[in-house]
């Protein structure tokens, strides 16, 4: 049973990129092939998981919806996703994305900016797409989340030049840049569909919890994963001082010569930094706690799921393999670790 939900919910992810390649690639055409738009044909053509899209089209189809329904609001979450990256990794002085040079290493940071503008704007554009009588609830949806996105962005980069940074305003600065976009996929899927706002609201909730879980899983493959199919920097934000879980919990924890080795870290870009700072997570058991923390965050989004189907059982009775992948969802993106 277990195994046919998860199949189930491994084809239908298959099955709505596939929707989404096809739409995305026929809006993206209307732009003309000139400089300012070869950075976002780039960076949309290297890929990725596409999650946002897929979870915008899951919770459309799980409201009775159908997915070509939620298309322009699926489009729109994934070119803003992909707007804040190719800012995100100017900020983040990052070389590799997806595998690739980021744009701004293949070009330089102005186009990435200029071109990252444009993005912003083909996202909202895309947005105007959909069905007149959701659109007004989309578009507040939308913009309110990406002001939200830009306030973790901005606490980010706040915190890397401070080192006392405690884990609650971590979860706070995580829910802010990640968890708000993800629960706005969900969100506005609901809305595509035209779901009441309770189950909206039990859809965005679930969103929170597994875009806290993925932020984190996000921390931990920066300074854990593997270089060879990461497709980032490994060590980048250690390099960067970023304020990540595993930072934060072994400042708190590191005592004596423990504590002065990594205080001594911060700030500096020695020779061999990345490596000593991973010993000292793994000799205070930090990876491990973040591994728990994340599990904590998928059983939490599971409950919100399971609380909204006890009490609106009529509700998400839309597609079975979509809502299989719901279920599923929280568990199948932080499943990899390395
Ligand atoms: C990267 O997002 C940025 C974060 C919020 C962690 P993804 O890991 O979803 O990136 P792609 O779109 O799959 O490349
Ligand atoms: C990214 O966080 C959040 C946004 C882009 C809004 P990160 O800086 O951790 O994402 P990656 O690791 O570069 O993908
Ligand atoms: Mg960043
Ligand atoms: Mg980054
Ligand atoms: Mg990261």
């Amino acid at each position: 049973m277990r195994d046919a939900a998860t199949f189930d919910a491994k084809a239908a992810m298959a099955a709505y990129r596939t929707t989404f390649e096809e739409g995305c690639g026929a809006f993206l055409a209307r732009y003309p092939e000139t400089e300012l738009y070869a950075p976002v044909r780039y960076l949309m053509s290297l890929g990725g998981k596409r999650l946002r899209p897929v979870l915008v089209m899951a919770a459309c189809e799980a409201c009775g919806g159908k997915a070509e329904d939620a298309l322009p609001a699926a489009m729109a979450v994934e070119l803003f996703h992909n707007f804040t990256l190719m800012h995100d990794d100017i900020m983040d002085d990052a070389p590799l994305r997806r595998g690739q040079p980021t744009v701004h290493e293949k070009w330089d940071a102005n186009t990435a900016i200029l071109s990252g503008d444009a993005l912003h704007v083909i996202a909202c554009e895309a947005l105007l797409q959909a069905p007149s009588k959701a659109l007004p609830e989309l578009l507040r949806v939308f913009h309110r989340t990406a002001l939200e996105v830009c306030e973790g962005q901005e606490q980010d980069m706040a915190f890397e030049s401070r080192s006392d940074v405690e884990l609650e305003e971590y979860m706070e600065m995580i829910r802010l840049k990640t968890s708000v976009l993800l629960a706005a996929a969900l969100d506005m899927g609901g809305s595509s569909a035209g779901a009441d706002p309770h189950v909206r609201a039990a859809l965005y909730e679930f969103g929170l919890h597994v875009g806290l879980a993925f932020q984190l899983q996000d921390d931990y493959l920066d300074a854990f994963g593997n270089p060879e199919n990461f497709g980032k920097q490994v060590g980048g934000d250690i390099l960067a001082d970023k304020k990540t879980f595993l930072l934060i919990r072994a400042m708190e924890k590191a005592q004596g010569a423990d504590r002065e080795a990594l205080l001594e870290e911060l700030g500096s870009k020695r020779e061999g930094k990345v490596n000593r700072v991973l010993d000292l997570y793994r000799r205070l058991g930090v990876d491990a706690e973040l591994r728990d923390a994340m599990a904590g965050q998928v059983t939490l989004a599971e409950g919100a799921l399971a609380r909204m189907k006890a009490a609106t059982p009529q509700a998400l009775q839309g597609s079975e393999a979509a809502m299989a992948l719901l279920h599923g969802v929280a568990a199948m993106v932080t499943a990899r670790l390395n």
